[in-house]
């Protein structure tokens, strides 16, 4: 029995609400203000849990070095920043997809055209894979500005509802892959918590299966 608590890295924003609900769902009694607060590290010492609050960005960060045991992280975080952090689990919420949009009816530009990407790591080897040479230009928000003001041929962006692209009048061009939530865990973590972490993933397990049926 250990009795420090498993620390979560969670992601601040959209997906936060969505992770919380899932947590409760599965039977973690986390406080109402929860969801509201503006505090940074969030003590649940009844469930003997405690909950850093970090940019999405970042999560898989925090796990890494090992000051999160867990975290929820986006597959579009994961596989843009490669951390050394093991996947346990799909949550399934959240869902939405990475894509190449732009302006509608537009070619690249055939020489160096310009990607402007949150994604830089994502962006470069899908266009590697695809056998084509581009800029990438990273940006840390707001991406779908960039054609529409002539900084990028395209952008490499996360569509959701597709509302985004749609009121800016651009268009999705491909479908690069799927992304839901998923719980991270730190190596060392996961062999000396294995038994607190077991538990959590268990619970969390029934619910998210639950969910699909
Ligand atoms: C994300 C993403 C798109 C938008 C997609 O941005 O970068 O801009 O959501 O969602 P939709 O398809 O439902 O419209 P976010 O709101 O996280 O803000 P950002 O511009 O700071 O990246």
């Amino acid at each position: 029995m250990n009795d420090t608590p498993l620390i979560i890295a969670m992601p601040k924003g959209r997906i936060f609400h969505e992770a919380a609900e899932l947590l409760r769902k599965a039977g973690y009694q986390l406080p109402p203000e929860f969801d509201e607060s503006r505090k940074l590290i969030v003590d649940v010492s009844e469930e003997n849990l405690q909950f850093i609050l970090a940019k999405p960005m970042d999560v898989p960060t925090y796990v890494e070095h090992g000051v999160a045991d867990l975290g929820i992280a986006g597959k579009d975080v994961m596989l843009e920043e490669e951390r050394d952090v093991y996947e346990l689990l799909d949550l399934k919420i959240s869902p939405c997809y990475l894509a190449v949009a732009g302006l509608p009816d537009t070619k690249m530009n055939e020489v160096a055209p310009k990607i402007a990407t949150k994604y830089p790591n994502v962006a470069s080897s899908y266009f590697r894979e695809q056998g084509e040479q581009v800029e990438i230009i990273k940006l840390n928000g707001s991406i779908e500005l960039a054609p529409i003001v002539g900084l990028a041929d395209r952008i490499v962006d996360i569509v959701s509802t597709g509302r985004t692209l749609k009121e800016n009048g651009l268009v999705e061009y491909e479908h690069i892959v799927d992304v839901t939530s998923r719980l991270i865990v730190n190596p060392v973590s996961y062999r000396i918590k294995d038994a607190a972490i077991e538990q959590i993933v268990d619970r969390l397990n029934r619910v998210i299966s639950e969910k699909v049926v």
